[in-house]
């Protein structure tokens, strides 16, 4: 279950629900709760995994806690997973020490040229520092991985760096080497990668440089990660059916505690959840506090507004974009007409034409006509389908084509922006092409079209945002702009596990295989964060982060609506060999996070306990969220008023030369005119790590009430462009 496009996670997230729901009835009404705690006592004497044991024994009475722990968080942070009664629940939440308590819930999981079209060129041509290169490892967080593929050979590597407190936990028939340094399992599978994500998104952060893949001929070329001398550590939270938090908290605490130097999770729920309530913001948010960055995708949700999900200011949040290389897959009619579908279809049929049977003439008795053209699996009839190619209104058809004895399928795809994988020959056409081809079909006696195999295209048009990528607002911090930046994540090729599928009921075993979704972006920026990180190896996660966000590229907005703005693609596509060289950086510590989260209402307490520094709330130390130090600004203004002025304070450090000047400019965006004034309007850094603060204040009327507005402000010394988007927005309307 990942955040894979369109996914197949339809089905097995129902069967996630239901399995929950199964399991509360019969365990007497005991659920897993997460009993989070903060950070780790200092207090020589404490013991974490005894407390978690003396407060369970206070809180149920009982003697014994046999099936009632089931995970202790006691390496990074303090935590425990438990089963509690309901009464129990609330019980323990008003216990002292403890942050939050919520259920464990299953979340989803969420290339041959991207690293090209992403400036990151093959060998020689892209300057690497390969001894910390090789001393870098990620942490992985997934399905697993499969430790035989190519991408994790250990050939050429010596032994992990010294600072490597890691295992691999494996078992028998699973080897770490000098690649993959670490495995660890949360699940009881083995941290062997059965379904295939873990491995694709680990071979696209890290993997080797492996000449010569494709999928069956597709995307053929050398498939590689962002940083292939880097080490790689899996942690497995993820089975067929989910990614429990309770595991994936427990991941969090052993790969900060192994010494990974960045975390990489395709993981998430559907939608944003509050920070103490979400195990990968808790979990992030200890990793920042040692200095390791994590990186989340920021969900398949779109083009909805409202849907980004890891919104915390401490994420580094990923959606997803097309690059110059697409897969099409043409359908010629039997009048010679061509239809230019998309897929990734391997099938070879020789260019041979097949009778065509539209879903709608297919039909069962007793089906409606819309219904049997969206193919409903009862509403076909298999005498009338078999040997010819299934056309269909909807992609319900994709999944039941061949068990009624179709040849190949062509459907109309709700993602006519993505190639998808399929069992069987097919092409998915958007809505004009359907038409045409429902015409076709219905103008002829006997209508017959060929499916041929994908075609490789370069296109110009590129990076898109893609349709399913989530989108802003962020809803739990409304000032904070989500997702950060985007990065290449439609149609990636990269390492996959032989034991799994490459598309749903797919009998194929592949060792590279094509995916689409921000499961495959967000190990790219994790492979470009790494990679900035080799050249500055000291520098903090908001260092990198604000390196990334500063130097993307502004992706062009086309059309009107939320899809092209700010929410889709925050600061724009990341831009590795930039991100080495930002010139100025936005510099964040845990302290200014804490400032923000006063600022959001959380109380001293709360604070303390996660953070275990004694912090106090004051209006010294209080910040209104927008004005935490981030990359790029953002404002929900509460509306009514016809004029507004917004105010944002930031403070730079340098980074790059001493003794530069930059200039400010402002770049209008979108939506209604915003007036932006910068003071001071030069900044000068007489030298390097020095720190000038200024105030942007944006003033406007009559603000859009449907797309937020927006201006760029760059600073700009000649050399290094500095650049955040401002936005302000108000409301925005539902696009569904
Ligand atoms: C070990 O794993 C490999 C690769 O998946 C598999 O082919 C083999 O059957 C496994 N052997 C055992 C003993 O489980
Ligand atoms: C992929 O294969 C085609 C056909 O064999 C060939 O023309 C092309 O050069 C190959 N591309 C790469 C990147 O190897
Ligand atoms: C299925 O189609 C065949 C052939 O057209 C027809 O004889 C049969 O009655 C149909 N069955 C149903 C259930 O519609
Ligand atoms: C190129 O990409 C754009 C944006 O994703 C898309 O609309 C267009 O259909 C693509 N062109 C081809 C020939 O596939
Ligand atoms: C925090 O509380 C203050 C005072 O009640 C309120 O004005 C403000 O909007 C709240 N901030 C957030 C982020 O909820
Ligand atoms: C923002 O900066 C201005 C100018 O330096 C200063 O007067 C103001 O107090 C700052 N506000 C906050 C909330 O830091
Ligand atoms: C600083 O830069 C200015 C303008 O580029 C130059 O004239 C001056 O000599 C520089 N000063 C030092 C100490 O490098």
């Amino acid at each position: 279950m990942a955040y894979l496009a369109g996914s197949s996670c339809l089905l097995s997230c129902l069967l996630v629900l239901f399995l929950i729901s199964v399991s509360a009835v019969t365990d007497e009404d005991k659920q897993v709760y997460i009993v989070y705690m903060g950070s780790l006592s200092s207090r020589a004497d404490y013991m974490p995994t005894s407390d978690h044991m003396n407060i369970l024994q206070e809180i149920t009475g009982e003697s014994s806690m046999e099936g009632r722990l089931v995970r202790s968080y006691k390496r990074s942070f303090n935590g425990f997973a438990a089963r509690l009664t309901e009464s129990e629940r609330i019980r323990v939440a008003e216990m002292e020490g403890v942050v939050s308590v919520f259920p464990n819930k299953m979340l989803q999981l969420q290339t041959t040229t991207s690293w090209d079209f992403m400036g990151l060129k093959e060998g020689k041509r892209t300057k690497r520092n390969p001894t910390v290169e090789s001393d870098t490892i990620i942490g992985v967080i997934d399905s697993g991985i499969t430790p035989e593929s190519q991408s994790f050979s250990g050939k050429g590597f010596g032994p992990p760096p010294k600072k490597w407190k890691g295992v691999c936990s494996g078992g028998k028939n699973f080897t770490c080497n000098n690649k993959l340094v670490g495995a660890r399992d949360y699940t009881s599978e083995g941290p062997r990668d059965i379904s295939g994500h873990g491995t694709h998104t680990a071979s696209t952060a890290a993997g080797n440089a492996v000449v010569d893949t494709s999928f069956f001929g597709i995307g053929n070329g050398t498939v590689r990660g962002g940083v292939p001398a880097s080490r790689i550590s899996a942690y497995k939270v993820c089975t067929d059916t989910g990614c429990s938090s309770e595991a994936l908290l427990a991941a969090f605490d052993d790969a900060i505690a192994d010494g990974v130097d960045l975390i990489t999770i395709s993981i998430g729920f559907k939608f944003a959840s509050m920070f103490e309530d979400d195990p990968i913001a808790i979990g992030a948010f200890h990793a920042m506090d040692k200095g390791i960055l994590t990186v989340s995708s920021a969900g398949n949700s779109g083009p909805n507004p409202n849907t980004v999900s890891h919104v915390a200011p401490w994420i580094l949040t990923v959606a997803a974009s097309t690059t110059n290389r697409g897969f099409i897959t043409k359908v010629v009619l039997g009048n010679g007409k061509t239809l230019v579908g998309k897929s990734v279809n391997a099938f070879d049929m020789k260019g041979k034409k097949y009778p065509l049977v539209y879903g709608k003439s297919a039909a069962s008795s007793g089906c409606s006509a819309k219904t049997a053209g969206l193919c409903a699996p009862s509403c076909l009839n298999k005498s009338r389908v078999k040997g010819k190619i299934l056309v269909c209104d909807g992609p319900s058809g994709f999944k039941i084509a061949k068990s009624v004895g179709a040849i190949a399928i062509i459907s109309k795809t709700p993602r006519p922006d993505v190639a998808f994988t399929h069992h069987l020959p097919a092409s998915g056409l958007n809505a004009k092409d359907m038409k045409s081809l429902v015409s076709y079909i219905e103008s002829e006696d006997s209508p017959r079209a060929a499916v041929l195999k994908t075609e490789t295209i370069f296109n110009q048009t590129s990076p898109v945002i893609a349709s399913f990528s989530s989108r802003g607002p962020n809803t739990i911090a409304v000032d904070i702009l989500k997702p950060d930046v985007t990065a290449p994540g439609v149609e990636i090729l990269a390492a996959f596990s032989p034991d799994g599928e490459p598309s749903e009921d797919d009998t194929r075993h592949v060792k590279y295989s094509v995916f689409s979704g921000t499961s495959m972006s967000c190990p790219h920026v994790a492979g470009v964060a790494a990679y900035v990180k080799t050249f500055h190896p000291k520098w903090s996660p908001s260092m990198i982060q604000s390196a990334i966000m500063t130097t993307a590229w502004a992706v062009k907005p086309k059309g009107r609506g939320i899809a092209s703005t700010e929410f889709s693609y925050g600061a724009g596509h990341v831009d590795p060999i930039a991100a080495l060289n930002p010139g100025l950086v936005y510099e964040l510590e845990k302290a200014d996070h804490i400032a923000f989260l006063c600022g959001m209402n959380y109380t001293s307490k709360t604070l303390k306990i996660i953070s275990g520094d004694n912090v106090k709330c004051s209006k010294k130390n209080k910040i209104l969220p927008r004005n935490l130090n981030y990359p790029s600004m953002s404002a929900k203004l509460s509306g009514s008023a016809r004029t507004f002025t917004v105010t944002f304070n930031r403070t730079l450090t340098n980074v790059g030369t001493p003794n530069s000047t930059y200039k400010s400019k402002v770049v209008a965006g979108h939506g209604s005119k915003l007036s932006v004034k910068v003071t001071p309007s030069v900044l000068y850094f007489k030298t390097v790590n020095e720190k000038q603060s200024f105030t942007v204040t944006v003033t406007g009327r009559d603000l859009d009430s449907e797309i937020p507005s927006s201006a760029n402000l760059i600073w700009f010394d000649g050399t290094h462009k500095v650049r955040s988007p401002i936005v302000v927005y108000e409301m925005v309307v539902d696009e569904s």
